[in-house]
This record gives C-alpha cells, structure tokens and sequence, in this order.
C-alpha cells in the first residue's frame, strides 16, 4: 500500500487550482496540501513552512501566467529545498521551457489542459520516486501572527507577551506592529521608536540584519520592536510587496517573527502576514460579535488556501462565567466548527501590566499564577507538528 501524500498547488489561476484539486480527487492516498495563489519569488518560505507538516509532498507550480518569474520561484525553491519533489505546468512543452525548468530542477512536466491520464501517471512517478529524508526542521523562522476579530479584545497583549516569552527563551525575536490605528506594541513595552516601518520600506533594497538592527528599537528582553509610524498618512507607503519581501528578510534571519495584525483583515499587508505565517491566532473573547466575526474571518482564511490546523482560535480575557451575553467554550468551538486552542483568563494584571508599560510576563514575580498559563500557552503553541504528521506516514 502506498504512503499517504500531499501536493500542493502553485497558481495564480483559479481554474488550474480547481482543475487539480479535481484531478486529485481520483487519486487514493492524497490530499491536497496548501494552495497558493501566486507564484511568487518568495513561495518558498510557505513551502518550507508547509512540508513540515507534511513531509511527503510535492509541490505543481503553473509556469503559464509569467513563466519567467515561475521559473525564478521555481529556482530559489529548489536552492531551498533540494529534495523536494516539483512538477511544472505550461501549456507549451516546447523545448526550450521544459529544458531550462529542468534545469532549475523540475522533477516532472504536465501540459496544460492537463488530461485525467497524464495527470494519474504523473502522480505514480512521484509515488515510485525515490524519497530522501526530509530534513523536518526547517531553518526557516517562524510566523506568528496574532488577529483580531474585534477592538479592545487582547491582541496586542497576546503578541506582546509571546514575543516576551521566546525572546526569555533565547530566540531571535522581531515582533512586528501592524495595526496602523492603535500603534500600541511600542505603548505596552514602554518603548518609543524613533524608526519604524517606513525607514524599513526605504531601505528594504539594502537591508540587511546590521542595518536593521542598527535602526530598529531593542527590548530589554531582547527582542526587536518595528512597527508604524505615528502619522497616520504613512500607512500608504507601507505596500504588500513591501511587507513581502520584509517577511522574507525577517524568516531568513530571526528565529521567530511575532506580529500584531490588528483586526483590519481587509488590508492587504495583514492579508499578506497571513499568507507567511506560519501559526494565525484567531483572538476572540467571549461576545457574541467577536465571535460572529471570527467566523467569517475562518471562512475567508479557508478559502485563502489555509488549513484549519494553521488557525490557532485563542480565547481571551476568558472567563467560566457565562451568561446571556457570553459564549462558553463549547459554544464556541461549535458555532466555530473548531477547536478552542487556548483560554487566556480574564486578569487585571494585564492592565496592571499596561500601566507599568511592560509585559506581564517581563516580571514573573508580578503575577505568577497568570504568567504561568502564559507561559504554557506558549508551549502548547510552539509545539513542533511534525512529529504528528511523520507518525501518520
Ligand atoms: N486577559 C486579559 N484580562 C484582562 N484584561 C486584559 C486581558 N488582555 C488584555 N487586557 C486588557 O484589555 C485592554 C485592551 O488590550 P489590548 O490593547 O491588548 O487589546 P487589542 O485587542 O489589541 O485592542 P485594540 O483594538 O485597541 O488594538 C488593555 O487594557 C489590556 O490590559
Ligand atoms: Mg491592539
């Protein structure tokens, strides 16, 4: 019998992603991994980020909207992952693309429209091809990116405190501010910096970690703090691709990346943050409304090519007391259709914590009861996933 596996699906065009996904279907033992929709120079990092969870997979990238830049995505996967399995698409096998895919290390090549045979028999190759051992753990950092489904429901905290954590764990931390309107990670660290992310869009083309650490603002706790500008008409110069290609600099050099994404999930640089996370907390808080929003929030994710098990729904400010106003846990997890993650309990050590403007967590003495959940929460959150998937296989 053979061995489970994932493809994951590289396409800019709806049609090809569907046509796939349709294809697979007649396939047993697979499923379809992430899709993504744009074949990207940066599509490697949620690729690595991918096959950790799912280590016997193959990627199928469509070449036919921009076969240039297809074929750099292509290129720089391959750098990153040596070892992974990728099929390209065109609708022209002439020689000259299929050569030069080839030679930026394509496994295999399927013409578009793709017929049911040619795809079943592709399929086989991978299954027949010979598997290296993945290295699991990759070395890229990770994303973590904290949204909100409502004002005033603990988000911040959440980022902040977790950014904490890991920087007391020894990792290289950034946490990164990118809710516009309330600029409140550097209000709760009790930091004010000078520099912030449109000095990083100025000098994303020579940006390296000297320069940016140079500039950018450093926790006692040792992380590093970016975030926007206090005028608010600064926001426009801060573009998606901007945020790309600092989210590339960020996996590549820090361990982890810890961002506040507020709860404007419209915008297209917190769309983006999604796009490269690798954990999306979901924060909610009790009310009805938060939790109104979190489903449609879950609804949009999904259909962005997430996976329930990259969503991470996060209660906070919890508290059992449940009444005509407040959801309980179970409520939750069914309206949902998800699992809680996780219930931060309502504390006034928070604001406490607020009003000293440093993280609860900077002080474990201050309340350690609540510290401790904390720190479990972290725990739980940082748990690698791989071990589960590779059990699986
Ligand atoms: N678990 C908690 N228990 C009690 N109070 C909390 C908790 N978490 C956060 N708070 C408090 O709630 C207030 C709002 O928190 P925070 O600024 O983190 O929320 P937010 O969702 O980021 O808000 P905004 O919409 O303004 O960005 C703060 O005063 C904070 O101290
Ligand atoms: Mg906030």
């Amino acid at each position: 019998m053979s061995v489970p596996f994932v493809l994951m699906i590289a396409s800019s065009d709806e049609h090809f992603r569907e046509m796939v996904r349709d294809n697979l279907l007649n396939i047993p033992n697979s499923k379809v991994g992430s899709e993504y929709q744009e074949v990207s120079s940066n599509l490697y990092v949620r690729v690595m980020q991918d096959i950790e969870r799912h280590p016997n997979s193959a990627v199928i990238i469509d070449l036919s909207e921009d076969t240039e830049s297809g074929l750099k995505s292509l290129e720089r996967l391959k750098q990153a992952v040596p070892d992974l399995y990728v099929i390209v698409s065109h609708y022209h096998a002439d020689g000259e693309t299929v050569i030069q895919a080839m030679r930026m290390g394509a496994n295999d090549f399927l013409t578009q429209p793709i017929k049911r045979t040619d795809f079943r028999e592709a399929m086989a190759r991978f299954e027949r091809a010979p598997k290296r051992v993945m290295t699991t753990e990759s070395k890229l950092g990770k994303v973590y990116t904290f949204l909100g489904t409502k004002g005033g429901i603990g988000t911040t905290t959440l980022a902040v405190n977790f950014a904490s954590v890991l920087a007391q764990r020894k990792q290289s931390v950034v946490a990164v501010d990118l809710d516009w309107t309330a600029n409140d990670v550097a209000m709760q660290v009790g930091a004010s910096p000078q520099y912030t992310l449109s000095e990083v869009a100025e000098n994303l083309s020579r940006m390296d970690q000297a320069l940016f650490e140079s500039f950018v603002t450093r926790d006692p706790l040792g992380f590093y703090l970016i975030g926007p500008s206090d005028t608010l008409e600064q926001r426009s110069y801060f573009t998606e691709p901007m945020f790309r290609e600092f989210a590339t600099f960020l996996v590549e050099k820090y361990d982890s990346a810890v961002i506040d994404a507020g709860k404007n999930i419209n915008d297209e640089v917190v769309a983006s943050a999604c796009q490269v996370s690798t954990t999306i907390f979901l924060v909610v808080n009790q009310e009805f409304a938060s939790i109104r929003n979190a489903q449609r929030y879950l609804a949009m994710l999904v259909r962005t090519g997430y996976t329930q098990d990259q969503i991470k729904v996060v209660v906070s400010k919890y508290t059992k007391k449940v009444n005509s106003h407040l959801a309980s846990l179970d409520q939750i997890k069914q309206t949902l259709n998800q699992p809680v993650f996780y219930g931060i309990p309502e504390s006034a050590s928070f604001l406490g914590a607020v009003n000293k403007a440093r993280p609860l967590v900077a002080d474990r003495q201050f309340a350690p009861e609540i510290d401790k959940t904390f720190r479990s929460f972290v725990d739980k959150a940082t748990k690698p996933q791989a071990a589960t998937a590779a059990a699986g296989a």
